[in-house]
């Protein structure tokens, strides 16, 4: 079974063998980019809309960047000014743009669920680029070949995901890919930042750093999501980096080889001390970037392909 869908809106849906398609895809495209021979030709022709509802940095610049690379015809919506302000819905909104036939469509939103609704209501791909606290399935993608890159293999190693776990799309995906690839995971939060029920994903729960840490290949930490917080979550962020900001001393309990991961953005001195960040010995927080955009460069790639695949059976996009 390989990648054969129609939209990427999450890691849930897909099966192991795919979630392998895409990290083997995105792996050449990692070398491509570091030769400057990314092949312009491959979404030569096709329009790609970005579409983000909420801030990003890195996601929206790499989706962009990958489009580009693979020779897309790309359009970044300005979503603050746009009808969007004027009442228009999400759906209206999408239905306009769908008109203007793009093939790709890459939507942030901060409603769970959001970007599942909108690719029920447009005939183009739809990648989810992060919906609320539900999923964010390129980032747990660029995160399960930056470990694959880093530890030569991406299965039966034991990752700990720490902090904010609660209000984390990042951590969602990639609990569903790690496990699905057959890792131990143990999540590492304050009880107020463990989200209930999550015990059921066979993960393994702690909520001292110390103790969760131990003998872990992998250290993956989490921005505190003020965001989407309303209060009383931590007692000061003080406080909190003091327990569960990764530092040296804390990090000594992992594996002496164990790397360190950040989706970014980072909060120096919150959750992560700046000199674990910087530590090029143990931080792979820039391969991560430089992942992201061979891993949007794969996906894109997969989803235009098995659209072509629709429409040569049916003469029009199924
Ligand atoms: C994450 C996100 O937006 O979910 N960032 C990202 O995409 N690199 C995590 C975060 O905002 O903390």
């Amino acid at each position: 079974m390989t990648f054969r869908a129609r939209h990427l809106l999450g890691i849930e849906p897909l099966h192991p063998t795919e979630i392998t398609e895409l990290l083997d895809t995105a792996d050449r495209y990692a070398e491509l980019n570091r030769q400057g021979r990314a092949p312009r030709d491959v979404l030569a022709g096709l329009t790609q809309i970005n579409m983000f509802f909420e801030n990003s940095t890195r996601t929206q610049a790499s989706f962009e960047i990958a489009g580009k690379r693979l020779g897309a015809d790309v359009m970044n919506m300005a979503m603050q000014a746009s009808s969007v302000k004027k009442g228009e819905t999400l759906i209206d909104t999408a239905l306009t743009l769908n008109a203007m036939r793009p093939d790709l469509l890459v939507v942030r939103h901060p409603n769970s669920g959001a970007v599942d609704l909108l690719a029920q209501k447009v005939n183009c791909a739809v990648l989810n680029a992060g919906d609320g606290r539900h999923e964010h399935p390129t980032q747990a993608l660029l995160d399960g070949l930056t470990i694959r890159r880093a530890k030569g293999r991406l299965h039966r190693l034991s990752i700990a995901i720490c902090g904010d776990i609660a209000h984390s799309r990042v951590a969602r995906s990639n609990i569903m890919l790690l496990g699905k690839m057959e890792n131990r995971i143990r999540l590492i939060a304050p009880p107020t930042l463990m989200p209930s029920g999550v015990a059921e994903f066979g993960v393994e729960l702690f909520d001292d750093m110390e103790e969760g840490l131990r003998d872990v290949d992998v250290v993956m930490m989490l921005r505190l999501q003020k965001e989407r917080m309303d209060g009383g979550f931590i007692p000061s962020e003080r406080e909190y980096f003091h327990r569960y900001g990764l530092d040296a001393a804390k990090l000594s309990h992992a594996r002496p080889a164990a790397i360190v991961m950040h989706p970014g953005p980072m909060n120096r001195g919150v959750e992560i001390d700046g000199t674990i960040a910087d530590d090029i010995n143990r931080s792979v927080i820039q391969e991560q970037v430089e992942m992201g955009v061979a891993v949007r460069m794969a996906a894109m790639d997969l989803l235009a392909r098995n659209a072509r695949m629709g429409r040569d059976e049916t003469g029009v996009m199924a």
